[in-house]
């Protein structure tokens, strides 16, 4: 079985190599020295092509604020950024034009887990490490180098848990909007909450895509309306905090009151989706750290360098109630 590592929200938030460090006394990403501050070691400036998904969400905004901010010049990286408009043809031709560009390494934030195999081969046979952070791919292990990210099952059995403690005694009718179909949280994410709601009485009665963004789900949410009426819903479990947004703008333009009428579970802890729990229209959110830039610019500078890295980086999530998310929602940095 994999191993996993854990890092928390407070090592990333902190100066990362000390805070690293404070977590375990194994060698980490970054704690060699090659931390993404600190410039390019040897000086020489490193080439980094990153294919980012697209712009889908108030989290990915944020893990690319994190991810230009660590591969910055300051740093010692020359970056290439591509974002793939969440089409996963134009994000494996990106990944194509880096190997072709001869950089010295790649990142990757692949939409869906499958179809890597071809072109990471083409990147291992260039002799490009390729390193993923945020989702995962089904591809085999020894076509890149490292992953850093979250635990999306985890996520999902965090949501679950708490809506079968909420709602698991009365009859609760559940819709769900998913993320991107064929991606690493929306599949995970169902498998963790459907796992953790098993044997309670809350029935899923309907479930499709909202790809991650505001208006597909408001427009999912729209749907579900019509099919199943105000009456007919009595909880949404978003995948991600910005369908769980344009549900909520759904609900009121039926007329029914979000988070009372009809109960929201979102992921993401982003700055609206807080907003809105401590607003009272969602009702619970599990974090999903999208600052990863610092530890995946470390992975990038161990790798080049020969060190040795932990191949599979976890870093922890939190979650959020009315309350958690009042005190929280000050200091959050997105
Ligand atoms: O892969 C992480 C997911 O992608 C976030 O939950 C979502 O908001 C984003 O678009």
């Amino acid at each position: 079985m994999m191993k996993k590592r854990f890092i928390s929200t407070i090592a990333i938030a902190g100066a990362a190599a000390m805070a690293l460090t404070a977590c375990s006394s194994d060698p980490e990403p970054g704690a060699s020295g090659s931390a993404a501050g600190g410039g390019g070691g040897d000086g020489e400036v490193i080439t980094v092509g990153f294919a980012q998904t697209g712009s889908e969400s108030g989290w990915r905004s944020a893990n690319t604020d994190s991810m230009k901010e660590a591969f910055s010049a300051e740093n010692g990286f020359d970056l290439i950024f591509n974002a793939a408009d969440n089409d996963t043809a134009a994000q494996i031709t990106a990944v194509r034009s880096f190997i072709n560009q001869g950089v010295d390494a790649i990142v990757i934030a692949p939409i869906v887990e499958d179809g890597w195999d071809d072109v990471l081969t083409e990147a291992k046979n260039a002799g490009i490490p390729v390193i993923l952070e945020d989702r995962t791919v089904s591809s085999p292990e020894d076509l890149y180098a490292a992953w850093v990210g979250l635990d999306f099952e985890k996520e999902g059995t965090m949501a679950g848990e708490w809506a079968a403690a909420e709602f698991g005694d009365t009859e609760t009718k559940m819709v769900v909007l998913e993320g991107t179909t064929g991606s690493a949280p929306a599949n995970d994410r169902a498998t963790g909450f459907d796992a953790a709601i098993e044997g309670t009485m809350i029935e899923k009665i309907d479930s499709q895509t909202g790809d991650f963004t505001r208006d597909g789900g408001k427009s999912v949410m729209e749907g579900f309306l019509q099919n199943y009426g105000v009456d007919g819903i009595d909880l949404v479990y978003a995948h991600n905090d910005d369908m769980a947004l344009g549900a909520i703008e759904a609900i009121e333009a039926a007329g029914a009151v979000p988070g009372e009428d009809i109960k929201i579970i979102s992921i993401d802890a982003v700055h609206d989706g807080m907003q809105a729990l401590v607003d009272g229209k969602i009702n619970y959110i599990v974090e999903c750290n999208p600052l990863l830039g610092e530890l995946a610019a470390g992975l990038v500078k161990d790798v080049l360098a020969g060190n040795d890295v932990e191949r599979t980086v976890y870093v922890e999530d939190q979650a959020f109630d009315q309350a958690a998310a009042e005190a929280a929602l000050p200091d959050r940095k997105y």
